[in-house]
């Protein structure tokens, strides 16, 4: 690390030494999900699993609860449930990163993790930082061990983007197919004041050192001015196998029961126009996927959202957001079934009977419990101002009142509800229906 390095790791430690007391008494913190030990979370980064253990890294603002400089946080697992935060390796400390090491994906290959991330740098002057006066670098560094951290080479910068990209060109993730590797990029095509348009770039390497730019990919009609944290994939083996399209579109329109949020993060199934949203709750953006060990493909969310008009901090805390719960991906009919994965069930401590119907509130704070029947109908209360209600077409969450903390309605269609699993975490609820087939 250098001399700027070891400056801004020492402001980090500082602030976390500072901090780490206070947060800890906070009446918000989860017992499951993945929070930032102070300060500020937003994506996830880096994900995969290394000679047997997990590895999350975040985008992560120690120094400032609302966000600010952007680092990558780290945190280890063996079972996905129980994480240690190792510190902050990665800083914006050079030229090519300095307003902020963004997004980025973790490749696995021969005892090397090899990580990929983007440089963010604003240029000094009067500029929209949209169409100039920002660098949006793609950078790469590895780790033999997931303790140390080689030094950062820089892969590609604005001069290597098609002519018709804004700055806004970011979020490396890496797949391989047929032997060739291939980086894919999130980007905002210039519309030339006729409206942006999101758009993925795909560049290719033989080696992971040089990548060369392959083509760009969008759809016919605009889909938002920008496609932001993309992530490619396979799922499903032998017949049934699918090449996945994940991204977080921003500029799409609201309706009634499709992109409530401001910003939304979905997926396409090669051959589909059908975007199919990841999450219909309050709280989800820029999630990414890997494959671990034993082949399962996991999905870990920002349980957040960018620009919302909800808060997610009381003003006495000095921390904010949290990770979704890693979800098993299972490809079925067309769709992605979400699953918690199950290493969960290995926390579970004693069983709490509910009765379908009835009103109550809950005095466990952390709870994951399920609803089964056929048809489910009527109101789940979670709190007296947080209710999840089943009609025959329509599943809701709704808050009232003061803790929501500004949000209001969320609500999907569906056909027949006959499964809710209910995972209750102090300051956050995740909902998953049917098995997965639609979450909150
Ligand atoms: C998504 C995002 C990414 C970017 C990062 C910066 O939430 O805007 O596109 O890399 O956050 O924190």
């Amino acid at each position: 690390m250098n001399q700027l390095g070891e400056e801004i790791a020492k402001k980090v430690k500082d602030a976390e030494e500072k901090l780490i007391p206070s947060v800890k008494e906070s009446p918000y913190r989860a017992a499951f999900h993945l929070m930032p030990p102070v300060g500020w979370l937003n994506d996830p980064n880096g994900l995969c699993q290394f000679q047997g253990t997990y590895h999350v890294f975040f985008q992560y603002s120690p120094l400032n609860p609302d966000g600010g400089m952007k680092a990558w946080g780290h945190y280890i697992s063996k079972d996905l449930v129980r994480f240690e935060y190792q510190g902050a390796p990665i800083l914006p400390d050079e030229e090519f990163d300095k307003d902020g090491v963004y997004s980025g994906s973790a490749w696995v290959e021969d005892g090397v993790m090899h990580f990929f991330y983007t440089g963010n740098v604003k240029e000094p002057g009067e500029h929209d930082y949209i169409y100039s006066g920002r660098g949006a670098n793609e950078i790469t560094f590895s780790s033999k061990d997931g303790i140390h951290f080689s030094e950062k080479t820089l892969l590609l910068s604005n001069a290597d983007y098609p002519e018709n990209c804004t700055c806004h060109v970011r979020d490396p993730k890496i797949y391989k197919k047929d032997g060739m590797y291939y980086m894919v990029l999130g980007a905002r095509l210039n519309g030339n004041g006729k409206g942006d348009k999101g758009a993925i770039l795909i560049y290719r390497s033989e080696d992971l050192k040089s990548f060369v730019y392959d083509h760009t990919y969008t759809t016919e009609e605009t889909f938002g001015y920008m496609w932001e944290c993309p992530d490619i994939f396979e799922i499903g083996g032998g017949e049934e196998k699918q090449e996945v399209l994940s991204i977080s579109p921003q500029g799409l329109e609201a309706e009634e029961y499709r992109y409530q949020n401001i910003y939304q993060s979905g997926y396409f199934i090669k051959g589909s126009d059908e975007f199919i949203e990841w999450d219909m709750g309050f709280d989800f953006y820029a999630p990414q996927t890997f494959e671990d060990e034993a082949g399962r493909r996991i999905l870990i969310g920002w349980a957040g959202m960018p620009d919302a008009d909800y808060k997610s901090r009381m003003p006495s805390d000095e921390w904010q957001h949290m990770m979704t719960v890693p979800r098993e991906l299972v490809y079925s009919d067309g769709k992605i079934l979400q699953i918690p994965v199950r290493e969960l069930e290995a926390y579970r401590k004693k069983e709490i009977p509910v009765i379908p119907g009835e009103k109550f509130s809950f005095e466990d704070i952390s709870i994951d419990f399920i609803l089964e029947g056929k048809n489910l109908s009527g109101s789940l209360f979670i709190g007296p101002e947080c209710v999840v209600e089943c009609k025959e077409d329509e599943i809701s969450l709704s808050f009232s009142g003061e803790s929501g903390l500004g949000r209001k309605l969320r609500k999907a269609k569906i056909q027949e509800i006959h499964k809710l699993r209910v995972l209750i975490d102090c300051s956050i609820v995740e909902i998953f229906v049917n098995d997965g087939e639609l979450v909150f």
